[in-house]
Order: C-alpha cells, then sequence, then structure tokens
C-alpha cells in the first residue's frame, strides 16, 4: 500500500499532508492549519455558502480540468488527493491586484458585515471561470446556495450582473418581448423618476474580467493524473481510516473486505449524519476516478448514467438531452430536470453524486419518487458478480430483497426514455423556492392504452409524508382500465388518501398541509396529462377551462431588477466632501478578499484552549445530580465549570449564568467544558451525564403562560381618550387576535469570543463579537471580582449582530473569562450554528388582541389591545421589548379612544431578546391586521381605512409626542403614485377573475417608525479623535461596525468636518480602553449618537488649531500638526453627546421618548398558487423618508436588507418547537431565511427629497431598523391574494391569518374542494409534532 502522503494545490500552492487525519473537513483545515481565514463557518451543514471554495480537478480521460464549487465545511481533506482548491484569497486580494469580483461586490455595495461575502465571491468566482460571460438565470443558480443576512442580495446581483451578457436584462423572452420592454400585468412600464439621479457605482471604474489572469491548473497534478499508476490510497487517522481505490476492481475488494464501510463521493449524506447525528464510521471507501462510475450512455430506449456522475452533471446531461429527443420520449427527463433546478445549492448539486443520492434514500429525495415511477433499474456490482435490480419501492424501503447487498456498489442507473401516451410529472413544495428540502413532493407517471385515455399503468410516488418514498401502489391498481376523466381523479384522491395516511402526530409536522398537497398535487397532474392529451389529440379531449389552466404555470418569475432613487448632493457642497455621497464600506474590499478579520479569524494565542457548553435537555426539570467524571478523564479535557465553582459570581443583574439546581428551558446552560482542541471539547461535553426530574408546569406557549399567569412583573399600559365611552358611540364593534411566531437572528457569524489573560496585573482582554462591549466589560469584571479597568474588551468587527449580541453573549464572555483567568490560559468559545440556535433566543413571538370600534366609513375610534410576547426563561429585554410595542403600536394611525396593554410571558423557552426593530415589528401587524379586518366589515379597501385612520398634519401621539404627518403622508401618497397603484389593483383584479388556481394580492403599507431610546443617558456617547504629525488621523468611538456601515459614516464625518480625505483618516475597531463607559448599538442611532460625538472631537480639534490653520491657510495637515506639536497643542480630542432629550412617564403614560420618526410606505405584490401554498413577490415600491442621507448607498442597504428580513419574518421564518419544548430548527436546513430566489422580481426604492433641518447628524435618519416592518406588505399582499381566493370559492366570515404566512397557512387558508376532502385530526386525539408558541 502507497504511503499514506496527502497531496493537492491551495491556492497554487502544493500541500502534502503526512499524517493527514481522514475526519477532517477542508473547511477547519484551510482555516486552522493553512491559516487561510477568508472562508468562513456558517452552519457546517451545506446550507450556508459561506464556506464556498472552488475545486478543480483534471479527467485525464477526457484532458478537461473540471471547476466546481463545494462547501469547505462537508469537504473531507483525504476527498481532495490531486485537485486544485481554490479560496478567496487566491483569487486577489489587496496586496496583490483584486479580482474583479472582489472589487465589484464591494464597489456595488454588496457586502455589509461581509461574513458571507467571501463564500459569494467564490460561487461567481467559480461560475466565471466556467462562464465568463454569465446569463441572469445562471447568475442567480449559482448564488442559490450562499446565504447572507444583511444585504438584501440585489446590491450582490448588481454587481455579478455586471459580468452578464447584458446587463439589467432578464435574457429571458417571453413571445419575443424582453423582460425590460414588459411591465407587470402587462401594465405600462415603471417611470425612471429623476434623472438626474446619481447612480450607486460607477461600472466605468471597475478591473475588466481577464481570464487568462486566473490561477492556471497545476502541470504537476495533470501530469500525476496522466502517470500515476491507479493504486488504492490509504489515510489512517486515529479512529478512522479512508480508502481510496482507483480502479472498480479495487473498490469492488475494499467493499468485499468492508461491507459496512459507506461509500463517500459527495459526503453531503454521509458528513451531516456524522456532524449532526454522532454516526461514526471507522472506515470509509471513496473511489476516485473511477470511469464506470462517470459513465454516459444513451441508446434508443434509455439512458445510463453512472453512479459517480455529480447532481449538476446529471442535470447538464438531461438538459442536453431533452433538447436532441423528442418531447414523448423525455417525460421522466424532463421531471427530474425540473427538480434537479431546484434541489439545493450549486455547491451541494456539485458535491452530491446520483449514487449517493439514490442510495441513501433520504425520505424527502427529489429525484428517487422520479425514477420509481420513471421504471429506472439499478446495475449493481459486486466481486461476486453484475446484477440489476429495479428502483422500486422496495428498494427505497429497504425491503433486504429488494436492496443492495452490503458488499454490493451501484455502478450505474437506467433511466428509460418514456413512451408514446405515457406522462411522468415532478411536483415539490417546499418552506422557501430554492435550496429547500421538499415538505412533500411527488414523481406521477400515466400510461395510457394507444389513443384510448384509457390508464394502462399508473405510478405514484411521494416523498416527505412517512420514513421513506411511499408509493400509493394499491390505489394506482385499483385505477387502471378507468377512463382520464373527473370521476376517476376524484376516486383518486380518495384512493390514495386512504393509502398515503399521516398521523396527526407524524414527524415534521404540518399534517394536514401534506394531506392537502398530496392531493393537489394529483390534481395538478391530472391537469397536466388531460391538457398534453388534448395537445395530441384536439378532436378527442376535452380542453382545460381557461381559468383552471392557471394551476400548471409556473409562479411569476420574471426578473426585473429595481431602480434607485436617492438624493443628490447640494450642487454648492465642496466636491472632496463626502457627506451624501454613496462612499462604499469602508472594509467592503476586506470583506470580498476575506481580509477582513472577524473574531474567530484571530490567530491562535499560545496555549489557547477552548470552552463549549454542555446545555440542558429538559425544558423545566430539577437537576438530580450532574456527572462529569467520565468526560473530565478524556485526553485534553482540562476542566469542567458549574455553578459551583462560579458560587454567588453565577448571577448578573437579573441573568443567572449556569444552571444552579434547576433548568428552565431546553438550552439552558449547565457546564462548561474547557480542553486542549475544539474537538476534544466538543467530544467530552457529549459524556457528560446530567440527570434530571421533570417539573410542573411546563409553560411553552403563550397562552398557557396566560393560563398560568406567568408573567414578568405587572403589566405595561397606555391610555388616551375615554375608550369605554367610545366604544358606545361607534356603528360597529370587532373582537380579533393574530399571533406571531418568533425569529431567529441568524446573523452569519455565530457568537464567538477569545479571552486572554494578559499575565499581570490581573489584566483580562477580551475580544468578542458583541454590539455591547462596555456590558462585557461590566459582567465580566464583575464575575471576576475585578475593577473595570483590569478588563478591556475589543471589537474589530460583527458578523451580523441584529439585536443578538448583547444579553447572552455577556454571560457565554463572563463563563470564558471565568474559565481563562482560573487556568491563567486564553480560552476560546465559538458556537457552532446549532448551539447558537438552541441558546441564544431570538425575537419574541407575539400575541395580539384587539377590540376596535369603528364607523361605516373606516373611522377607528376606540381600540383597546392587548399585547402578549413570549419572553422565554428570564427577562433579558422583554419587558422593554413590550414598552416600545406599546409606545409604537399606533403605526401611522391617530386612534383618539386607545388602550393598549402589555405582559412579558414568562415561559420555558430560551430567553427572548432584542431582534431589529425591537418589538415594532410585531405590534405594528397587529395593528394592521386589525386595520384590515375593519376594513372587510366596512366594505372598503384597507388602503381606504388606513388613509382615513392616518395621522394628518401636526398632532399627538397616545403618550403626547407631538409630531408633524406631512412626510408620511408624502410617503404614502408617492408610493401610490410610484407604485401605479389604482392601475395595478385593476389589473391585478382582471389576473383574479381569470386564473381560478392562482391569485394575485396587493397592498400597500405606511410607517411611522419613531427613533430614540426613552432616555438622555442611553443616548450619550462619545469619541476620541488623535491628529498624528504626519497628517493622519485615528478615530474611535463608542459604535458598533456590525455591517451598518457606521464606521464608514465616521470617517465621512471626521472627512468634512477636517475637511481631509477619507484616505487620510483611519478607524482600527472599537475598544472600552479608547472609548469607556459607552452604550449599546442599536436602536438605528449609532451613527447618528457617535457621529455628533465624532464631530464635537473634531470641531474641539479645529478650535485648537484654527490659530494655525489660519496663519497658514494654504498648509498641509502634516504642516498644521508639526505646528501644533512645536506650540505644544494637543492633537487629541474626546468628543461627546450627551444624548437627546427624552423622557417617557410610564405612571402617567405621557412623555417624549423619541427624538424623531422615520416615515414611509411599501406597496408589494404577490402571486400565489393556491393548490400548493407557495408565493411569489413580484413588485415592490418603497418610499421612505430619510431626511439627509449620509451615505445613500449604505442607507439604501439598510433599508432593503431590512426589508427582506422583515419579509422573511412575515412569510417563511419558522421557529419549531416539541411539545417538550426542545427547538427542532437549528440550522438554514430547518429554518428558512430569504434566499436569492426570493427577493422581489422587481423592486424600487426612493427616498424623500430632503426638507427640514433637524439636530440630528447633518439632519440624517437612522434607518437601520424601520425597513423590517415594511416586510409586512408582503404578508397582506398575500392576505389579499388569499382572500381573492377565498371569495371566488364563496367562502364567506372572518378570515384569520397568523405570521409567518407559510405556504402551510396559505394553503389551508384558500380552501377548496381538496382541503374538504383530506381527513382532519380532532385536536387533543394526538401529540402534536410541533407546537406553535
Ligand atoms: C444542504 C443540503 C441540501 C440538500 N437539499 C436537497 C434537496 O433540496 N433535495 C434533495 O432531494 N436532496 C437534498 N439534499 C440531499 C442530497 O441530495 C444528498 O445528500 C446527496 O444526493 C447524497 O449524495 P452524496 O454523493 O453526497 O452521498 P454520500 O454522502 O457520499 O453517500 C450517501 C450514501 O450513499 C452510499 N453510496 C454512495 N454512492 C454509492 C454507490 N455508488 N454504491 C453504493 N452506495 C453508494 C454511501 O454508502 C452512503 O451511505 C441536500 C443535502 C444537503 C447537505
Ligand atoms: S458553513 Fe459550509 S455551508 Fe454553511
Ligand atoms: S453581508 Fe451578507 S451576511 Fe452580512
Amino acid at each position: 500500500m502507497e504511503a499514506p502522503q496527502l497531496l493537492f494545490f491551495v491556492n497554487g500552492r502544493k500541500v502534502i499532508e503526512k499524517n493527514v487525519d481522514p475526519e477532517m473537513m477542508l473547511l477547519p483545515y484551510l482555516r486552522k492549519n493553512l491559516r487561510l481565514t477568508g472562508t468562513k463557518y456558517g452552519c457546517g451543514g451545506g446550507g450556508c455558502g459561506a464556506c464556498t471554495v472552488m475545486v478543480s480537478r483534471y479527467n485525464p480521460s477526457t484532458k478537461t480540468v473540471r471547476h466546481h464549487p463545494v462547501n469547505a465545511c462537508l469537504t473531507p481533506i483525504c476527498s481532495l488527493y490531486g485537485t486544485a482548491v481554490t479560496t478567496v484569497e487566491g483569487i486577489g486580494s489587496t496586496r496583490t491586484r483584486l479580482h474583479p469580483i472582489q472589487e465589484r461586490l464591494a464597489k456595488c455595495h454588496g457586502t455589509q458585515c461581509g461574513f458571507c461575502s467571501p463564500g459569494m465571491v467564490m460561487s461567481m468566482y467559480t461560475l466565471l471561470r466556467n462562464q465568463p460571460e454569465p446569463t441572469l438565470e445562471q447568475l442567480t443558480d449559482a448564488l442559490g446556495g450562499n446565504l447572507c443576512r444583511c444585504t438584501g442580495y440585489r446590491p450582490i446581483i448588481d454587481a455579478c450582473k455586471t459580468f452578464c451578457k447584458v446587463s439589467g436584462c432578464c435574457q429571458s423572452t417571453e413571445n419575443g418581448v424582453c423582460c425590460l420592454d414588459k411591465g407587470i400585468n402587462g401594465l405600462a412600464e415603471f417611470q425612471e423618476a429623476d434623472e438626474t439621479n446619481p447612480e450607486l457605482f460607477s461600472e466605468e471604474e471597475f478591473l475588466p474580467l481577464d481570464p487568462t489572469q486566473e490561477l492556471i491548473f497545476p502541470p504537476e497534478l495533470m501530469i500525476m493524473a496522466e502517470k500515476q499508476a491507479p493504486k488504492t490510497r490509504v489515510f489512517c487517522g486515529d479512529r478512522m481510516t479512508w480508502i481510496s481505490p482507483m480502479t472498480l476492481k479495487e473498490l469492488l475488494e475494499a467493499k468485499f473486505k468492508y461491507p459496512q464501510a459507506p461509500i463517500v463521493m459527495g459526503n453531503t449524506s454521509v458528513g451531516p449524519e456524522v456532524k449532526f447525528k454522532g454516526v461514526f464510521h471507522s472506515i470509509v471507501i471513496s473511489p476516485d476516478r473511477i470511469e464506470e462510475l462517470g459513465v454516459v450512455s444513451q441508446a434508443c430506449d434509455g439512458l445510463t448514467l453512472g453512479a459517480g456522475l455529480s447532481l449538476d452533471q446529471v442535470k447538464d446531461i438531461l438538459a442536453d438531452v431533452v433538447q436532441k429527443l423528442p418531447e414523448e420520449k423525455t417525460q421522466t427527463y424532463r421531471a427530474l430536470l425540473k427538480h434537479l433546478r431546484t434541489l439545493a445549492g450549486s455547491q451541494i448539486r456539485n458535491m452530491a453524486s446520483l449514487g449517493g443520492h439514490i442510495v441513501s434514500r433520504h425520505l424527502d429525495s427529489d429525484l428517487n419518487p422520479l425514477l420509481a415511477v420513471g421504471n429506472c433499474t439499478l446495475n449493481l456490482l459486486s466481486k461476486d458478480g453484475a446484477r440489476q435490480i429495479p428502483l422500486s419501492e422496495q428498494f427505497l424501503c429497504k425491503c433486504p430483497d429488494a436492496d443492495l447487498q452490503p458488499q454490493e456498489i451501484l455502478v450505474s442507473v437506467n433511466i428509460p426514455c418514456s413512451r408514446k401516451w405515457e406522462f411522468v410529472s415532478a411536483f415539490r413544495q417546499a418552506q422557501r423556492q430554492q435550496n429547500a428540502l421538499a415538505i412533500v413532493n411527488s414523481g406521477m407517471r400515466v400510461l395510457f392504452r394507444e389513443g384510448g385515455g384509457i390508464i394502462k399503468e399508473l405510478s405514484i410516488l411521494y416523498g416527505g409524508v412517512g420514513p421513506t418514498t411511499i408509493s400509493a401502489k394499491n390505489a394506482c391498481q385499483r385505477l387502471i382500465g378507468r377512463p382520464w376523466d373527473e370521476e376517476m381523479l376524484d376516486t383518486a384522491c380518495r384512493l390514495v388518501l386512504d393509502e398515503v395516511t399521516l398521523l396527526g402526530s407524524a414527524p415534521g409536522g404540518k399534517v394536514e398541509f401534506k394531506r392537502a398537497l398530496i392531493i393537489s398535487f394529483l390534481f395538478k397532474f391530472y391537469l397536466e396529462v388531460s391538457q398534453s392529451l388534448k395537445r395530441l389529440d384536439p378532436g378527442h379531449y376535452p380542453s382545460l377551462a381557461d381559468r383552471y389552466e392557471s394551476a400548471l404555470e409556473d409562479l411569476h418569475s420574471k426578473h426585473h431588477w429595481r431602480t434607485l432613487t436617492h438624493q443628490n448632493v447640494d450642487p454648492v457642497q465642496l466636491p472632496q466632501d463626502p457627506i451624501g455621497r454613496p462612499v462604499m464600506h469602508l472594509s467592503g474590499i476586506k470583506h470580498a478578499t476575506g481580509e477582513a478579520i472577524y473574531c474567530d479569524d484571530m490567530p491562535a494565542v499560545d496555549r489557547e484552549l477552548f470552552l463549549t457548553f454542555v446545555t440542558s435537555s429538559r425544558a423545566h426539570a430539577k437537576i438530580v445530580s450532574i456527572d462529569l467524571s467520565e468526560a473530565l478523564s478524556l485526553p485534553g479535557v482540562v476542566d469542567i465549570i458549574t455553578a459551583d465553582h462560579l458560587q454567588e459570581a453565577n448571577t448578573f443583574a437579573t441573568e443567572t449564568f449556569l444552571a444552579t439546581d434547576e433548568v428552565h428551558c431546553v438550552g439552558h446552560l449547565v457546564c462548561a467544558v474547557i480542553a486542549e482542541s475544539e474537538t476534544q471539547a466538543r467530544q467530552a461535553a457529549k459524556r457528560v451525564r446530567v440527570v434530571y426530574q421533570d417539573l410542573e408546569p411546563l409553560i411553552l406557549t403563550i397562552e398557557e403562560a396566560i393560563q398560568h399567569k406567568s408573567f414578568f412583573e405587572s403589566n405595561r399600559k397606555l391610555e388616551c381618550g375615554n375608550v369605554e365611552e367610545a366604544f358606545k358611540t361607534v356603528d360597529q364593534i370587532l373582537e380579533g387576535e393574530i399571533h406571531l411566531g418568533g425569529q431567529e437572528h441568524f446573523y452569519m457569524e455565530t457568537q464567538s469570543m477569545l479571552v486572554v489573560p494578559k499575565g499581570e496585573d490581573e489584566e483580562i482582554d477580551i475580544y468578542v463579537s458583541t454590539q455591547f462591549p462596555k456590558y462585557i466589560q461590566d459582567v465580566v469584571a464583575s464575575t471576576l471580582k475585578l475593577s473595570a479597568n483590569k478588563v478591556m474588551c475589543h471589537v474589530r468587527r460583527v458578523g451580523g449582530a441584529f439585536g443578538g449580541k448583547v444579553g447572552k453573549t455577556s454571560i457565554m464572555a463572563a463563563i470564558t473569562a471565568f474559565a481563562a483567568s482560573r487556568h491563567g490560559r486564553a480560552v476560546r468559545c465559538i458556537l457552532e450554528r446549532g448551539e447558537d440556535m438552541l441558546i441564544t433566543g431570538g425575537r419574541h413571538p407575539y400575541l395580539g388582541k384587539y377590540k376596535a370600534g369603528f364607523m361605516k366609513d373606516g373611522r377607528i375610534l376606540a381600540l383597546d389591545v392587548e399585547h402578549y410576547c413570549n419572553a422565554g426563561s428570564t427577562l433579558d429585554e422583554s419587558l422593554w421589548v413590550i414598552e416600545m410595542g406599546l409606545l409604537k403600536m399606533d403605526n401611522a394611525y391617530k386612534f383618539p379612544n386607545l388602550r393598549c396593554r402589555g405582559w412579558a410571558c414568562r415561559t420555558n423557552l430560551p430567553s427572548n431578546t432584542a431582534l431589529r426593530g425591537f418589538g415594532f415589528p410585531q405590534a405594528g401587524l397587529v395593528t394592521e391586521a386589525c386595520i384590515t379586518e375593519v376594513a372587510v366589515k366596512c366594505g372598503l379597501s384597507p388602503e381606504q381605512v388606513r388613509a382615513v385612520n392616518m395621522y394628518k398634519q401636526i398632532d399627538r401621539s397616545h403618550y403626547k409626542q407631538e409630531l408633524s404627518a406631512k412626510p408620511l403622508i408624502e410617503c404614502w401618497t408617492e408610493c401610490i403614485a410610484r407604485s401605479s397603484y389604482s392601475t395595478r389593483k385593476a389589473a391585478v383584479g382582471k389576473f383574479n377573475a381569470e386564473n381560478f388556481w392562482k391569485k394575485r394580492g396587493l397592498a400597500v403599507i405606511p410607517l411611522k417608525y419613531p427613533v430614540g431610546l426613552g432616555s438622555v443617558a442611553l443616548g450619550q456617547a462619545a469619541a476620541l479623535v488623535h491628529v498624528y504629525l504626519d497628517g493622519s488621523v485615528l478615530v474611535t468611538h463608542g459604535g458598533i461596525e456590525m455591517g451598518q456601515g457606521v464606521h464608514t459614516k465616521m470617517i465621512q464625518v471626521v472627512s468634512r468636518e477636517l475637511r481631509m480625505p477619507m484616505s487620510s483618516v483611519h478607524l482600527r475597531g472599537t475598544s472600552t480602553e479608547t472609548v469607556p463607559n459607552t452604550n449599546a448599538s442599536g436602536g438605528s442611532v449609532v451613527a447618528d449618537l457617535n457621529g455628533l460625538a465624532v464631530k464635537d472631537a473634531c470641531q474641539t480639534l479645529l478650535k485648537r488649531l484654527e490659530p494655525i490653520i489660519s496663519n497658514n491657510p494654504h498648509g498641509t495637515w502634516k504642516d498644521w500638526a508639526q505646528a501644533a506639536f512645536d506650540q505644544s497643542i494637543s492633537l487629541s480630542a474626546v468628543g461627546y453627546f450627551r444624548g437627546y432629550e427624552s423622557d417617557m412617564n410610564w405612571e402617567k403614560g405621557e412623555g417624549h421618548p423619541f427624538e424623531y420618526f422615520v416615515f414611509g410606505a411599501a406597496c408589494s405584490e404577490v402571486e400565489i398558487d393556491c393548490l400548493t401554498g407557495d408565493h411569489k413577490n413580484i413588485r415592490t415600491d418603497i418610499v421612505m423618508d430619510v431626511g439627509h442621507s449620509i451615505n445613500p448607498a449604505i442607507d439604501m442597504g439598510q433599508i432593503e436588507g431590512a426589508f427582506i428580513q422583515g419579509m422573511g419574518l412575515y412569510t417563511i421564518e419558522e421557529l419549531s418547537y416539541s411539545p417538550q419544548g426542545v427547538l427542532y430548527s437549528r440550522g438554514p436546513n430547518q429554518y428558512k431565511i430569504p434566499a436569492i430566489c426570493d427577493i422581489p422580481t422587481e423592486m424600487h426604492i426612493s427616498f424623500l427629497p430632503p426638507r427640514e433641518h433637524s439636530n440630528t447628524l447633518y439632519s440624517s435618519k437612522g434607518l437601520g431598523e424601520s425597513g423590517v416592518f415594511l416586510g409586512c406588505s408582503v404578508f397582506f399582499a398575500i392576505h389579499d391574494a388569499v382572500s381573492a381566493a377565498r371569495q371566488e370559492r364563496g367562502i364567506s366570515g372572518p378570515l384569520r391569518l397568523d405570521s409567518p404566512l407559510t405556504p402551510e397557512r396559505i394553503r389551508m387558508a384558500c380552501e377548496d374542494k381538496f382541503t374538504k376532502m383530506i381527513p382532519r385530526d380532532e385536536p387533543g386525539s394526538y401529540v402534536p409534532w410541533n407546537v406553535p408558541v
């Protein structure tokens, strides 16, 4: 056997690993071993794309190199033998030259926190290596597996689109009409509003793409591949052996010798099982370049495809075949192709093999149901010989006599051509359109007797509805001989429902939805086939009713990107003054090159330890015992810290760090394991044995909390007018309620910290991804019983936070610091995605109950509202969230008589906390839901009722703060005008009348978002500005850069104030050492408050230097600095802003808690599929009043990013908890944030021209949070579409739609004969899989 030496190239440099560990994945290898930290960890399971790199492989037979993207987190390094890996560092850097994609991503403002950027760059780079001039479709396809939580994707697409053949057009023509020449609903095109509107970036300055400049494939690897004798390679690690046979014979021998060893191809099935389910394989077999596994052969009766082909290769092959063969022969191929287009992201499709997909037999496999109905056969081989088995239901159920034998391998798959009168269809519905496992999918095939329309063969299989792919074989059998008509359909639905049964408690939940999908798909199949029959024999078969054809059409998907209208700077403004200009994010280029350093990118400190947490598996229990002995005895384990070690330092304010004698939620921190390495710590954590005894009551939901009166403190209340009296005078009264699910922050960088004891005077440094360094300093100082001046907290940048990096971060930092201090060694703690989602909580689930009294014209004269938030097990910021909800619940409306009360419910869930918008996205939705219901009752449109209740002029809010609603009205009217609301509303009506199964909906929502912190002290900010003798400036301030561009804005401020180029100003990060006693970064005010402090510091400096400058007005900053030094004038200044005057008296329910209001309006149009619950956001128009924008590119990015995050909140982001309080959704594979496929196909954003001057920073407004709420325009547009469907089906009565409006909720609300047909379970007759909390 060959010496165990792994050889591959990384960024053009040869890597030889002598002692390779087969358990090692490429991601940690790059990051830790090679110190290439540009490639990021976002999830570890292939679901986020942050770890994307390009792998290039030479094929000596075809003499070609294949470049493909992979997720480094799932790529075992042993699989890379002989390949060339390219990471973001390999394609360009600030030290060498930038790659055009890096440059354009940054300059088009496609980076915010920058954590996703290297992955985006590498997905795009790989596409460009294969397609230097891609189409827009190829581009969105290439980026489909990459998530970004900040930007909302539009600027990323803008950047990438500059490489496309025809920039700006979808390049797909329908009826010969280009998308650019055609509006939505056939309406006239959007008018470019402001011709003088400057671009946010200039294409002219971009570096051209020059493919000759790319890294070449290493010739050494080509020679090696050509010359090397095919011989099995074996890599032995401590626990695992990796065998890479290079010939089929060797592969069969290896499989014979180790029949239980998996064949690892793409590792996208084996990898996640090892990582997340704890499966262990001591031996794996990974075939390498075995030609027989890559076979592609086409015969007249079908295709044979090698099991080793990647799914992407299969997709290309099928795309080619369907072009060449007549349609009747390619039914199965077309169906497979349809699913291959949406299956996972590009990385996974390039890694995963056809054989791996088939053999792993996931219950939600998209391809297996189709391969099974298509009568495919599997060509198996073992040392004993070859045999064929059908890819049948028995194979899919793993019946022993229909399965592979352990020593057999799958060599290839025969996929027969379809025959005349044979039809195959593919269906799937997922939470998100792309890169999401199907909730239910299906393959269906029918063969008719020649010409007669009589069923000869019928085959229907479903995925997602059982432990494996399920066949409705009995139903199919009974339908043979039946004509293809409505009667058959009706019988088919009943038979299938009888056969494919789901218990109410079935895993995965959504049981009734799944039942509805089962027959909705069947109906779609019926229509599809009927249509095809009609096409084949028009005389014999009837046409489908026009209105029914909509069941078969795809949802609207024409891409037509945005227009952005922002403000011009004043023409008299000096050209070098950057305020008001779309300056690129300060770190944009470094984000795109991977040079931007995040917490876990910091090199290891000498003798550094790793800390991981053991968390509770019970939601409410007594800890009977904790046995640490086994864990402590494992190699590398240094210590395990429990509450006993922390003693009285175990609490800070209202929070307890580690559980003492009880746990109050699943995910409650129980103890912390510290070991020499991350792997050792994680392995030991699994061996800590905790014995629990469950306690009563177990409170998970808001309703349970109300029932048990389980609240934190007493309720908060605001009241104005006389509600009771007003109820007596109104025309009508309605009562209703709406529930909103929570939301995960899903910052791309998980919670990360590194604590370094300095070894002198007990000093300790904390490098941490947080929004609130001063708080971390306080908590750590208290825990270690040190004074604050010994504890320094440093934050260079944060890879997204959104409110989630304050409370829990400080608790984890305190425990990590305790460990570091106890052992006098640096300790690192980085949460895995699943841990992060489990432990940290998110946006509060909310229940709003309302009673509204209103007049016939829609005026709401009396409103009584109750808000309940699910706070979880500790208080955290929940009361404040409730308070903000009450203060902001009026949104844009004047309710003359209003009572609102709010409660923070104490439950056995992880503590929920701040998330962008801080209570407003929930409270605002409750109000808008109430208004929508009032409109229905009055027979008016929702926008009429919105307009009639809107604040009109100078008015007072319900807590008596004065406000001017002029900009609100302007945004509203402008949004209605810009979106051509009334014309489009008519067009939507026409569309709905013509289409029974697809409906469109339109909604326009106003926004009044109050900005301010409710207290002067919370608004204070400080800055420090140093001028050095060479004339350069270093600025620091109290704000944290978490993607919102605050540092960029601060440099703009210094540049304007000191009248020096931005290039002379530097900002290193935030630290409690330079600016002490800072406030948390959040609440949309970070740039404003800190900017005023920076401005103050600059003005102090200018004042001091004024005599020097006026003495030498044409001098440079170097001259002035030297002169100041010579005259002993300090070149360093502290700036300070004391905070805006604000107050709120909760006793009286009055005050002036906010400094100003951000106004806006959004109009969204959606299309829904009534049969599946799918939806597509067709177009969104946003008009915002942003004051005087400091940086329109950054501000636009904040609005768009927030809008998309809000859209996710209200439509697809769904957390699921078990009835025992266990969070199921712990990663991107179970929890879907918006991906590139979700953004509106058309988007227009405009800023109102700046008008009034205010005392904020250059009269700007903070825009970080307000846009989230505008996402609810999509919610109400869906609501509108669902109402249209219900109306057409004659369903009257109240429509309660909770948030998020998922495919499940949409489908089940569009009641029809199919939803009537499905069996329903009596509540209480079963234990549901999940509970809405
Ligand atoms: C993030 C993510 C998203 C996904 N999204 C989707 C989706 O939308 N739809 C969908 O259908 N699937 C999806 N999947 C699942 C994916 O399709 C499968 O994981 C993949 O096809 C498995 O192929 P592989 O080559 O990686 O298998 P591996 O993990 O390498 O192997 C899987 C199994 O197959 C066996 N095996 C492999 N090849 C052979 C062979 N030649 N002979 C015998 N046994 C063999 C192995 O022994 C092993 O047990 C997703 C997976 C991930 C990680
Ligand atoms: S870290 Fe690899 S895909 Fe998320
Ligand atoms: S910029 Fe994409 S995740 Fe932050």
